[in-house]
């Protein structure tokens, strides 16, 4: 049982601190997710966890229920699409227009438990690997630091594996530790984790030339999604390409992105 009182102080927790909007009626959401943590706190209620939280916002165990209200669901190359496109056209694109300062940067700007990021590395490893020489950073980021803690130790199970990962990219870019599956030395390294929160002040960051920001919009509101997206237009190179997710439209910010034309991908070019 979850009380309105107490649903409503967890709404607005969410959004205030991380601009998510957990829509009425998911109550059933919340029970699943906080179930484990008042169990494991020894609560008798999430209306208890509920109202020690909304005593101590500050306090540890408001970023835990945080964390566990989230909505984390991805996977190794996930939609398809994006990575092709990747290899098919973005990379090669950019190969030749950087030629010059021999430098690529990439941004997961909410990536979960990693297997955005990593899918990008191993797209660049595996189909592009003169650039080992070129300084190539993926920057991946979240708000919580539960998820990136995670996808820092780059370790899945057989289940995340199966979604997603071809046999071939598996031998070649994971080895076995005890139950799981441990990414590659190598394709971590190209990776840096950080924790920042997109609906508050970024810090500095260098232009990027490619953005993957996909499946965090659809949970803000209309105001901040277009301060995210005016951000992230400005962070971009003018000739740098974006990465949305499949249900996120672009539709309602022409002033900011073009839709570029690329297979069945959502990606765009910034305007300038
Ligand atoms: C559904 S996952 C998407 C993961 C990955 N990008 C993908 O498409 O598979 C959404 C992620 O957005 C993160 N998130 C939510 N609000 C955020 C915020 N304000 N700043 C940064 N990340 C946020 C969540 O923690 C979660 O890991």
């Amino acid at each position: 049982m979850v009380t309105r009182e107490a649903f409503e102080s967890l709404q607005e927790l969410l959004r205030r601190r991380t601009g998510v909007v957990l829509d009425d009626g998911k109550e059933y959401l919340v029970r699943a997710r906080l179930g484990p943590l008042v169990r494991r706190e020894g609560l008798g209620s999430i209306g208890e966890l509920a109202a020690l939280v909304n005593d101590r916002p500050e306090a540890p165990l408001s970023r835990r229920v945080i964390e566990a209200l989230m909505t984390t669901e991805t996977s190794f190359f996930r939609d398809v699409h994006p990575f092709s496109s990747l290899k098919e056209r973005l990379i090669p694109e950019l190969v030749e227009k950087r030629g010059a300062t021999r430098r690529l940067q990439l941004w997961s700007a909410a990536c979960s438990t990693g297997q955005e990021p990593y899918s990008v590395a191993i797209v660049l490893r595996e189909y592009f690997p003169h650039l080992a020489s070129w300084e190539v950073r993926i920057l991946a980021s979240d708000v919580s630091g539960a998820v990136l803690e995670r996808a820092r130790m780059g370790r899945y199970s057989q289940m995340e594996i199966n979604r997603g990962v071809p046999t071939h990219l598996l031998v070649r870019y994971f080895h076995r530790e005890g139950l799981q599956w441990e990414v590659s030395e190598n394709i971590r390294r190209m990776i840096d984790f950080r924790e920042i929160n997109l609906a508050e002040p970024w810090p500095l960051l260098p232009s990027m030339d490619v953005i993957f920001l996909r499946n965090v919009l659809i949970y803000f509101d209309d105001r901040l999604r277009r301060r995210v997206l005016e951000r992230i237009a400005r962070q971009l190179e003018p000739d740098g390409y974006l990465f949305v997710g499949g249900a996120e439209t672009m539709m309602a910010y022409p002033d900011l992105f073009e839709r570029v034309e690329m297979g069945r991908s959502s990606c765009y070019r910034p305007r300038r």
